[in-house]
């Protein structure tokens, strides 16, 4: 099965991520140190800002997190997959921003 690329900054591990495969679900499959909680996109831990490639945000009504971060290429990666090669880099949490 092929895989896309997916580069984690800023520890620079890269992971392999199948289509339709959560980023985070793909992290922990390989023994990635990422950091995370709830995996439904309610604690917003897991946030990162995409800095290369398309990342989708599965259930993005759902998930705390709102149409300005979305528009601003920022994506709870335990409900994201990929459509291409990707780098995202962690930022912190903080607060939701509103739209
Ligand atoms: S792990 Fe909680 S929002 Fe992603």
């Amino acid at each position: 099965m092929s895989e896309y690329r997916v580069k984690l900054l800023p520890s620079d591990e890269t992971i392999g991520v199948r289509p339709n495969e959560l980023i985070l679900e793909a992290a922990l499959r390989q023994g990635t140190d990422v950091v995370y909680s709830c995996r439904n996109g309610t604690c917003r831990s897991c946030i990162h800002q995409v800095v290369e490639g398309t990342v989708v945000q599965e259930d993005a009504e759902y998930c705390m997190i709102s149409p300005q971060e979305l528009a601003d290429n920022r994506r709870l990666i335990c409900l994201a997959t990929v459509r291409s090669d990707a780098v995202l880099e962690k930022v912190k949490p903080g607060k939701r921003l509103n739209a």
